[in-house]
């Protein structure tokens, strides 16, 4: 019985051996140019932007999410913030909230290998461009994301700016007259991103003289200095004040409607005009949410093509 059995083992050893040598070492030799074999492609899309401790909406981005969602129901849409200050007040809050390093972590060891990280910005701005070098930084890694691609901020390029000047002129309320004039207000941007104003300013003028774009930052030509010139000039008495800002936060609150000496509205109130203000932050326009769609839609490709 135990002679049997050693004998049944030493069999047993070699035909596992024999097995291994004949098909399992051809099969672990490396090929030439392909060190491991590639891992099916599990792909993610990641909206990031600053996010706002004082939105009235729970997700200020639901349209935009749900918008890609429906475009694209194969890939999970993630929301991620750039800012550790609203991410720490949003947890305190109870709220799920998590920065953009986080959520890709997560995803990697969750064995996504591509990822689109889709921008929220107005501008590409400094803060749009540190986003994209934080993301790239999770691309390539050996066990986790293979490939990262960034999608526009929305006004990312030459032919965006025509479709939000349009989306600008849509949202603003019926009971305006066209005597009336219109100004929104964005954040502004000190390096070439600030460029974007101006182009959407060219735009806007070509379906409606009275509207105007300022900015709480940057360029003089923006300034509400400028801006209340430009008014006068062209003998308005009543502006809608709007924000051109993703959502109705702290800028729009304190900065353009709030009650302070340096609000838009404060200065020009005190320039003479009536002030109507038009609450609607951008993330809140159907159209935009359709640009920031076909942004996402190119980096989705991108990552295809990289
Ligand atoms: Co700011």
């Amino acid at each position: 019985m135990h002679r049997f059995h050693t004998m049944g083992r030493k069999f047993f050893l070699f035909t596992v051996v024999s097995f291994f040598i004949l098909f399992c070492l051809p099969l672990m030799a490396p090929k030439a140019g392909q060190a491991t074999p590639p891992k099916a492609p599990k792909t993610a899309l990641v909206l990031a932007y600053f996010g706002s401790t004082m939105t009235e909406e729970a997700n200020p981005v639901a349209l935009i999410q749900e918008s890609i969602a429906r475009k694209h129901p194969e890939v999970p849409v993630l929301v991620a913030f750039t800012s550790a200050h609203v991410t720490r007040v949003l947890q305190q809050r109870g709220q799920d909230a998590k920065m953009l390093p986080e959520v890709l972590a997560a995803l990697s060891t969750q064995g996504v290998t591509h990822v689109a990280v889709q921008s929220l910005h107005i501008t590409p701005g400094l803060e749009f461009e540190s986003m994209g070098t934080i993301a790239q930084r999770f691309a390539n890694l050996p066990k986790g994301i293979q490939r990262i691609s960034i999608g526009a901020p929305l006004l990312g390029a030459e032919e965006d700016v025509a479709p939000v000047a349009a989306a600008l002129l849509a949202s603003l309320p019926p009971q305006r007259t066209p005597q009336e004039a219109a100004v929104f207000v964005g954040h502004g941007a000190a390096g070439p991103g600030g460029l974007a104003y101006p182009a959407l300013q060219a735009a806007l003028w070509t379906e409606s003289p009275l509207t105007f774009v300022g900015t709480l930052e940057g360029a003089s030509t923006s300034s509400p200095k400028t801006i209340i010139a430009a008014l006068k000039a062209k003998k308005v008495t009543t502006v809608w004040l709007a924000p051109l800002l993703g959502t109705v936060g702290d800028h729009a609150r304190n900065d353009i409607f709030g009650s302070g000496a340096e609000s838009w509205a404060t200065q020009l109130t005190a320039a003479g005009f009536t002030v109507r203000p038009h609450t609607v932050g951008l993330f809140a326009l159907p159209q935009v949410a359709t640009r920031f769609t076909s942004h996402a839609t190119a980096a989705l490709q991108a990552l295809e093509n990289q």
